[in-house]
């Protein structure tokens, strides 16, 4: 038993540099990000989406979109709820979105469309039942 105790500590302060390294990204802390979010789904979609970006739900209805503006510091990771699906993405992430003030997400009936110019669309999440 004790002879594991010194493997486990040394793992778990190896997450702890991993975590905290991937978390901001130095010399880009102070600048202003806008994470933007479109409900790209099929006008006529009868259910509204629900959207937990920033700690609160946010309704959504085919065609609407919103934004909010944060200093970079850290990953957003956003949840949503549709129907009886859910989901999860990474609306902003400091790694992936160096260089980059503006992000955005294209929420479609087959998931979770990410770009940085709004006409290269990558999919990066989909929704679960
Ligand atoms: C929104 O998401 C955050 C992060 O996942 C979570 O901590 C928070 O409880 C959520 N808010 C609501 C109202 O569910
Ligand atoms: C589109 O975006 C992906 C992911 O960000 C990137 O790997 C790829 O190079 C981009 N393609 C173009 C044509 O910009």
């Amino acid at each position: 038993m004790t002879a594991s105790r010194p493997v486990v500590v040394v793992v778990a302060m190896w997450l702890m540099v991993i975590c905290s390294s991937v978390d901001t990204v130095a010399g880009d802390d102070l600048k202003l990000f806008t994470i933007h979010v479109k409900d790209d789904m099929a006008s006529g979609t009868p259910c509204v989406t629900r959207v937990n970006c920033t700690g609160f739900w946010n309704k959504m209805w085919p065609g609407q979109e919103f934004h909010y503006s944060d200093l970079r510091k850290s990953r957003v990771a956003c949840t949503a709820i549709w129907n009886d699906k859910d989901s999860i993405w990474q609306a902003f992430d400091p790694w992936r979105d160096a260089g980059h003030l503006n992000v955005y997400t294209s929420i479609r009936e087959d998931g979770f469309y990410f770009s940085f110019d709004q006409s290269n669309w990558t999919l990066i999440s989909k929704w679960f039942s």
